[in-house]
């Protein structure tokens, strides 16, 4: 067990002893939990491969599934990759910082810990003004995956970092609640065409009016029989799955909240504990031991920065059966039902 710090950090007016020190820690070697605009990202030293297999310790996290790179100016970028294709500076210009995540040809100073063994590496200028402090202070380059133990939901507060990582990293900077909720988008810039890896805040449609080409999705994603696995290593395992038995109904709006009563009734009548996750529209019309709504149907921002907190709520709960409204998936809507559908294990109940 290591003592795990704990310090607050106001975005808007950082306290650089605090980043100072974050700093000199992930330059040791160590690992910090930080805020960024998706998710807390755990970081540790990129180029140090020491540091990458602590990282993998502290989540529980397959050795396979890479690392992605946090830089905090676009000049570092040549440091960590040796092709940097025009596509990649358009892109950055357009939405760096920000919540995408470029896949990019390795360069040596990128040790195989990091990514995985792969060839490529993940790169990102996050937008948060607390990582781009650390990352600075911390040489430049921060590998950080999501700060959750592998298979839970992202984190969205400093709260769920200590949940998870409390006694195994060094320290946790709390920043808040981040201000996305899902993790940031991954293009793969490495083949002719760019191709979404995970779906985010950036949509497709965005990324093709920046690039003024065609967009392709990665097949697996879109096609779960395709027998293809996922170039996102990552995106393979059952990721963001709570505890409790999720399903997702989805079907004509009356439809969905006539089964959901239903389906609810009759697991409580059974001593079954049961949560629901809906929208302001529909909430009234629910009875449940925990009846999470996540704003207004009409809000995908607000159903994006809710769905991992509520994910976590019904563990602490001990829910066992879950019954989510299908969200559209349009837009930010991609995303949400892309780890709506992995939190379910795809199990999706269509009415009628
Ligand atoms: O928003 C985010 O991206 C957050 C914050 C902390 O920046 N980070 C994050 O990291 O979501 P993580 O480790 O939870 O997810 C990284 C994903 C995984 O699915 C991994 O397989 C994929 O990125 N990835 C990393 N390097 C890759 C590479 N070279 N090729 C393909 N996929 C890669
Ligand atoms: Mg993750």
């Amino acid at each position: 067990m290591i003592k795990t710090k704990y310090a607050v950090v106001d975005e808007n007016h950082i306290d650089e002893t605090i980043i100072r020190e974050a700093g000199r820690i992930i330059r040791e070697g160590g690992l910090v939990a930080f805020p960024t605009e998706t998710v807390y990202g755990l970081g540790g030293d990129a180029l140090q491969r020491e540091s990458s297999k602590r990282i993998y310790a502290a989540k529980g996290r397959p050795y396979d599934n890479p690392l992605i790179v946090h830089i905090c100016r676009w000049e570092d970028i040549g440091k960590i990759s040796i092709a940097i294709p025009a596509a990649a500076e358009e892109l950055a210009k357009r939405f760096w910082p920000g919540p995408l995540t470029m896949i990019l040809q390795k360069s040596d100073a990128v040790p195989p810990e990091t990514t995985g063994g792969l060839s490529t590496v993940a790169v990102r200028m996050p937008e948060n003004k607390i990582a781009l402090a650390l990352i600075r202070a911390a040489g430049g380059y921060i590998a950080a995956p999501s700060a959750n133990i592998s298979g839970k939901p992202s984190p969205t507060i400093a709260e769920h970092v200590r949940e998870d990582l409390d006694g195994k990293i060094e320290m946790i900077l709390d920043g808040g609640p981040v201000g996305i909720g899902l993790e940031s988008t991954i293009i793969d810039l490495t083949e002719g065409k760019p191709t979404i890896l995970r779906p985010g805040y950036i949509t497709k449609e965005m990324l093709e009016e920046a690039l003024g080409t065609e967009v392709g999705v990665d097949r697996a994603l879109l096609d779960e029989n395709s027998g293809q696995a996922p170039k996102a290593p990552g995106m393979k395992y059952r990721h963001y799955a709570p505890n409790g038995e999720l399903t997702i109904v989805s079907g004509e709006p009356d439809a969905v909240t006539a089964a959901i009563c239903r389906l609810s009734r009759e697991r409580i009548q059974a001593g079954e504990k049961v949560g629901i996750i809906c929208t302001d529209e529909t909430r009234g019309f629910y009875e449940a031991d925990c009846i999470a709504s996540m704003g207004a149907r009409a809000d995908e921002d607000s159903i994006a920065r809710h769905l991992y907190a509520v994910l976590r709520q019904f563990d602490a709960l001990h829910i066992t059966y879950i019954y989510s409204e299908a969200f559209s998936d349009k837009g930010v809507g991609q995303a949400i039902m892309n780890r709506l559908l992995k939190a379910a294990g795809h199990h999706i109940l269509k009415v009628s």
